[in-house]
This record gives structure tokens, sequence and C-alpha cells, in this order.
């Protein structure tokens, strides 16, 4: 049945879901409150965090397609290929090494990388010539989740390592078992945050310990950037659906500086069909979510990278006021997302979770316009004219439809 004005207006899970944007409305305001209450305490660390991740970070990282194929030649092709290809001027900026990098420590104490890696500054500075920045993995643990060498007890030793190479990002990966004690958690990623900040560089902290303890309410106040919200994402359309929309309600912990990471990206990876893989996108787009590509960037198609470097989208992602979207209405399968813009306007994404192509509609008074508006389509690139009242489409199975709509 096309899913019309009157479907979504009448249906209580509607009014349930009006009540929910409103509350959200209410929340947000009360998470504004009480994040400037909170940011007033940790003032210094705050203020330098969101100088580094003023929007949430964008490159590619190692392990969703390489995982342990990973070496200093593929590095340096990466490096060439985010130039080449375009995804560095489109604000691919960080490339991330990921585990297994990791060697063995000697008699003071240094980590050396292993034999894939036989310099790591002079890759750096290859990385750094391209007008890149050079991202590397690590564990509060004993061992990293692949078994290498984690930075307990060095936790000092690796930030001045890091430093010293010229690393600019750091994801901290909880890989033992969690303490039954946040505290624990909290002093671990805390020492790594004071370790890089006495090092004097800028170096992004992103914490990887899939959402335990609610990381999304301390994640700041221990110097994190970014945090992994959810378990390994996979390159499979019901994984990344799950872990994608299930982000809903987490949207008062994002913002500059501080973002929810449901995990890096798989657009290209293979799994995926296009219609799929515009929808991971989009989503992440509407979630503020970071951008980290995981396929392959020498063996692309033409629209893995069209997806990756589609600017419209990205600007969603990237607008400076970061907030992160959230759902205004779902009818089963169909959900209907908004992210509030800088600049007033309102991105909505009609998103259509089933088999078969189905028509969803908009409502205007669902996101707070209340006359005419104009609407253009950030995958078709294109204005498609001033509507009154409501914006309806057909949307593809697995697919959605994002458009950006302006109106008072
Ligand atoms: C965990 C992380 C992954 C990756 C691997 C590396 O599973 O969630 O993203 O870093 O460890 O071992």
């Amino acid at each position: 049945m096309p899913r019309s004005q009157d479907t979504f207006r009448t249906s209580s899970t509607t009014k349930r879901n009006q009540r929910r944007v409103l509350s959200g409305m209410l929340s947000q305001g009360m998470g504004l409150l009480i994040y400037m209450t909170v940011a007033g305490c940790f003032l210094g660390a705050a203020g330098a965090q969101e100088k580094l991740a003023a929007t949430p970070p964008m490159g590619w990282n190692s392990w969703n397609h390489f995982a342990e194929r990973i070496d200093d030649k593929m590095v340096r092709e990466t490096a060439d290929a985010l130039v080449s290809t375009g995804l560095k001027d489109a604000g691919y900026i960080y490339l991330n090494i990921d585990d297994t990098w990791e060697g063995d420590r000697d008699a003071t104490g240094v980590i050396h990388p292993n034999a894939k890696f036989p310099d790591m500054k002079a890759l750096a500075d290859y990385v750094h010539s391209k007008g890149l920045k050079l991202g590397i993995y690590s564990s509060p643990g004993p061992k990293t989740c692949a078994g290498f060498e984690g930075s307990l007890g060095h936790e000092d030793h690796d930030a001045q390592t890091y430093a010293q190479w010229g690393i600019d990002y750091l994801k901290y990966d909880w890989c033992q078992q969690p303490p039954s004690n946040v505290e624990e958690m909290k002093n671990a990623y805390t020492k790594m945050h004071e370790a890089l900040k006495k090092t004097g560089r800028p170096i992004i902290l992103s914490l990887c310990q899939y959402g335990w303890n609610k990381v999304w309410d301390w994640g700041p106040s221990v110097g994190g950037n970014l945090w992994r919200t959810t378990g390994d994402i996979s390159d499979r359309y019901s994984v990344m659906a799950e872990i994608g929309f299930n982000q809903n309600g987490l949207e008062t912990f994002a913002g500059p500086g501080h973002w929810n990471d449901p995990d890096m990206l798989e657009v290209g990876t293979g799994g995926m069909n296009e219609d799929e893989y515009r929808t991971h996108f989009s989503l992440w787009a509407m979630l503020a979510a970071p951008l980290i590509a995981g396929n392959d960037l020498t063996k692309m198609t033409p629209y893995t990278v069209e997806i990756l470097t589609n600017r419209e989208v990205i600007a969603v992602d990237q607008d400076p006021a970061g907030k992160q979207g959230f759902r205004i209405a779902q009818e089963g399968p169909f959900e209907v997302w908004m992210k509030p813009m800088a600049d007033g306007s309102r991105v909505v994404g009609l998103f259509n979770r089933q088999r078969t192509v189905e028509q969803m509609t908009v409502n205007f008074s669902q996101i707070g316009i209340h006359s005419v508006a104009t609407v253009r389509d950030l995958w078709l690139k294109k204005d498609l004219g001033t509507f009154s009242g409501k914006y309806s489409a057909y949307v593809p199975s697995h697919g959605v439809v994002l458009v950006k709509i302006k109106g008072e």
C-alpha cells in the first residue's frame, strides 16, 4: 500500500513519533544545558577537542577490507589513491592504519613496528607530503584485538613515539574483558588522553569499546573525540541497517569535538548493492558519523566513487552545527529521519527497509515547516521545486531518498 500523507498523519505510530520529536527537542534542550554545565568542568580538554574534530573526522582505515594484509607499500598506494580519486579533495584526510602494525618493545619500553612497516616516520612524512594525516591503532590492554602488543603500562612511551613519528589520530581499542567498574575503563582512556596531551601534538583520540557502559555519557570527559557505539560492522545490509537505524536516541550526545561512531564505512567493499550503499552513506551522514572509508581505493567502481564523493551528502555530515539526525516517523520498515542544518534547512531521509519499492511521504508539519518549502534531491543533485504541506517520493527497496527542505 502506498505511504500517503494520510497514512503517516493518522497512524498512532505517527502520533507517538510526533510526541517523540517534541520530547526529543526538549531533551535536546536539556542535553544542551547539561552539556554546557558539564563542559564548564573540563573546559580545557573540551576546547582542545573541539578544535581537533570540529566536524566528524573523514578518512580511510585499513581494517574493513584488508585486515592484517596491510603494510608500508599499501599505505603509500592508498595515500596516492586518496589523492588521485578525488577523495582527499572531498574531505577524506585521515589515513588510518588499524591493528597488526605492532612489533616488539625494546629494553627501554619503546614500541617498534613489525617488519611490514620498516620506517614509520618516513611513512608519515610521505602521507603528510600528500596533504593527508596518518592514524594508528592500539589498545589500553596488554594485547590488541588481533593479539599484538598493547599500550598498558606504556601510555607515555607510546604517545611520545606516535608524536615523534608524526601520528595525527589514535584508535584506542578495548580488547580485554570489560571491567566490572566503569571507573577503571575511564581511567584507562584518560591515561592515554593525558599522555597524548603531554606530547603537544594534536592527535585525535578515537575510543573503541563498542558502547559499553554508555560511553556517550562520559566519552568527552576522558578526552574522546569519537567513540564507537556498537560492535563491529560487516559488509551486509542487515548488519549495517541494524547498527545505523539503532543510533536513534543518541543524538543528544554528539556535537563538535565529540561524536558517536557507528563504525567505519563498508561502501564499495562489495557485499551490498548500490541502493544499500546509498542508504549506508546517507544514514551515516544524517548521523553526523565519522566517514571513514574501508574499501580498496585502488579498485573502485564509478558508483563507489560517486557515492563516497557526493559533496552534497558529505556536507550534511560535515554541517558546522554538528547536530546528529534522528527518526521522526516510522511505520514498520519505513523510516523518516531528519537532521537540522546550520542554515535552518532540514535534511530528510526517507528510508525503505523492505524488499519492494514503496511511496513514502514527509509531512512538513513533522519537521516544523508550516508554509511552502523548496526541496532538493541530494542524490539526483537536483532542485525539485516548491511543495506545499508534504513531499512524497518512490523509494527503492533497501534504498533512500535524501532531500534538503527549506521553508518557514
Ligand atoms: C576490533 C575493532 C575493529 C578492528 C579490530 C582489529 O574488532 O572493533 O574495528 O580494529 O578490532 O583487531
